[in-house]
């Protein structure tokens, strides 16, 4: 059976990937900080016939991630699948005339030293494997700057250039690694971003396995 683990799980997008996946019978690795949250998502998917675990880590603490993620392939099996989609913090969406190189501590530690951490754990299974995904999810800020979202467009755009790196590099490895880059808000009932759409969009792109960058919907949206 195979594993996918979310990083940044909570009950809109990552509940409903753990489910799209499980449906094919991947087992779901959830990681987030809140315990007593994790807890309620795993009995959750637990009601649709998938096999979860939490995990808790804060993605801003590299070390505490790599060890959450050793944990979820020691009990799920090798991850497979890594999804990396924690939502951002408000403060990292400043205008940018008042964004100080410290307030970009925080977007850098989140969206470049947390995947950076998060890959280099579970690439080595990955490749012991012959298989994996990598994908990475972002906002609309990752293709088109906002002046007031200074720090996740400024942090988005190394994340994206990480991820394209890796999609490069990986390819030849059977190694897939994709970003999926949803413009507006995550909507319930949308025709492309209810989270339900997106977790197929992904499954998708897990599944099709070509270019690296894809768009949720029109980034004008
Ligand atoms: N929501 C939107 O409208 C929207 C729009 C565009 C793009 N996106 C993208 O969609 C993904 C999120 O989907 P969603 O909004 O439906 O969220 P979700 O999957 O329902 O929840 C994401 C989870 O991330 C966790 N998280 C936040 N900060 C974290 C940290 N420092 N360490 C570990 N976990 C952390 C939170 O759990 P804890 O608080 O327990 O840690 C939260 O429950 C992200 O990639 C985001 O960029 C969302």
């Amino acid at each position: 059976m195979s594993s996918i683990v979310i990083v940044g799980a909570g009950p809109g997008l990552g509940a409903a990937v753990a489910r799209r996946f499980g449906r094919e019978g991947f087992r779901a690795g959830l990681i987030a900080r809140d315990g007593g949250r994790l807890d309620a998502l795993v009995r959750g998917l637990a009601e649709h016939g998938v096999t979860a675990r939490g995990f808790r880590a804060d993605v801003r603490r590299p070390e505490e991630l790599a060890r959450a993620l050793a944990q979820a392939a020691d009990a799920l099996g090798t991850v497979e699948v890594l999804q990396y989609s924690p939502v951002p913090h408000r403060d990292f969406m400043r205008p940018v005339l008042d964004t100080g190189h410290r307030d970009l501590a925080g977007p850098i530690e989140f969206s470049v030293y947390g995947p950076v951490a998060a890959v280099q754990q579970v690439l080595p299974g990955m490749r012991r494997l012959g298989r994996g995904t990598i994908l990475f999810v972002n906002g609309g800020t990752a293709a088109v700057p906002h002046v007031d979202r200074a720090g996740t467009s400024v942090a988005f755009a190394a994340e994206s250039a990480y991820g394209h790196l890796l999609h490069e590099r990986l390819a030849p490895e059977g190694i897939h690694v994709a970003q999926l880059v949803i413009p507006g808000v995550i909507t319930a009932g949308h025709a492309r971003k209810d989270p339900d759409v997106l977790a197929q969009t992904l499954w998708t792109l897990h599944r099709e396995r070509h270019g690296f960058r894809h768009y949720a919907d029109d980034l004008d949206s």
